[in-house]
């Protein structure tokens, strides 16, 4: 059985694999290059030879223990017809969101769109660089996702005024994306996902009157439907603070933390496998540091079923240097 899910399906707590959040990204001088060629992000993502490429980029240099597809959680808005661009220093930017449209949408065409995203997952599960290791896909949360469609850019400097005016359209929408993001999973999975991650960066806007609404119920029917394909489920509810009653209520395989949340707290409350905290940060710092923060989230989760990993995703400034030193320090240890 891979290191992986010797953790997440038999609780091991001898080993501890690795990999890390955007591992395919802009830290890479390889990706930068193949980027730089391909100014459309949403075209290099349906581009699945390139995509490929990318996904593998960061085994070829470091022994991590999965690969995860080279892809966005907004191909999603993007196959339901939402125009869907990255804007360079801005970020995702969206069209209006149109609900007729979307409505008549019927599943086949849908999934055509994505093909690509499906041919790269079967790639990437037979090339020779995953051998007992990992293929993950992936899906944004429903409200990760409600996010930007309905903000049609990155909430970063808070949700607009208006988001939660039209109560009819959300609800249709939150409807709409469960009903797709079930097929996009399902298409994953048939292409050879082994283990599906469920992104929910924007969790912590909420305040948790709102969670029952649209965080715990939209994901439960993702994260049960997931199961039922028996595909293990890694849920990272991003800027939350009640992680038990999330892993209560929701029930995912294992959940991903962030860099604010305190481990020691988790280890006392949480019993199913664990993924992640360190802070991205500290990769910007040097390697004493690093090593120091490493052995702390490995000595406090050595008897615990762990998966190291990052708070959130690598940063593109990162030294690859420290990338390697990292990956090497955990595959020590
Ligand atoms: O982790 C991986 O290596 C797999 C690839 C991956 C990407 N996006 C590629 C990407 C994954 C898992 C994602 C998930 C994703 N996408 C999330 C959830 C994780 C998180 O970061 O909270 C979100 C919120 C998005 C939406 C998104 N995509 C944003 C906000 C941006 C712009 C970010 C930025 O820094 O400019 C993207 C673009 C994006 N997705 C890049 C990559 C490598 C950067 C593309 C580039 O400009 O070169």
């Amino acid at each position: 059985m891979t290191p992986i899910y010797e953790v997440l399906k038999n609780n091991n707590t001898t080993i501890k694999p690795i990999w890390i959040m955007r591992q395919a990204g802009r830290y890479l001088p390889e990706f930068r290059e193949i980027r730089a060629k391909n100014p459309d992000f949403i075209k290099l993502c349906l581009n699945e030879n390139l995509s490929a490429e990318i996904t593998l980029q960061p085994l070829k240099r470091f022994d991590l223990d999965a690969a995860i597809i080279f892809s966005d959680i907004l191909m999603l808005p993007y196959g339901l017809n939402q125009k869907v661009e990255f804007k360079k220093g801005i970020g995702p930017i969206l069209g209006d969101l149109n609900l007729d449209n979307i409505l008549k949408l019927d599943e086949i065409d849908f999934v055509k769109k994505l093909t690509p995203v499906y041919k790269l997952v079967n790639l990437i599960k037979d090339n020779n660089l995953t051998k007992n290791k990992n293929t993950i896909g992936f899906v944004g949360a429903p409200w990760t996702l409600l996010v930007y469609m309905i903000n049609k850019k990155s909430p970063k400097l808070g949700l607009k005024s208006d988001f939660f005016k039209d109560e009819k359209l959300i609800n249709k929408t939150l409807k709409i994306i469960e009903k797709f993001l079930k097929v996009h999973i399902k298409n994953q999975v048939d292409s050879g996902a082994q283990i599906i991650q469920i992104f929910d960066s924007w969790a912590g806007l909420l305040s948790e009157k709102d969670f029952t609404n649209y965080i715990y119920e939209p994901t439960i029917n993702i994260v049960e439907y997931t199961k039922s394909l028996n595909v293990p489920v890694i849920c990272f509810p991003k800027g939350i603070k009640k992680f038990k009653d999330f892993c209560e209520i929701v029930k995912p395989s294992a959940i991903c933390i962030d860099y604010e949340v305190d481990p020691k707290e988790i280890l006392k409350d949480i019993q199913i496998p664990v993924q992640g905290g360190m802070d991205p940060k500290v990769l910007l710092t040097d390697q004493e540091n690093l090593k120091k923060e490493v052995k702390k989230y490995l000595n406090i989760f050595k008897d615990h079923p762990y998966i190291f990993n990052l708070g959130h995703g690598i940063l593109p400034e990162t030294n690859p240097k420290m990338m390697d030193y990292l990956v090497k320090m955990v595959k020590d240890h």
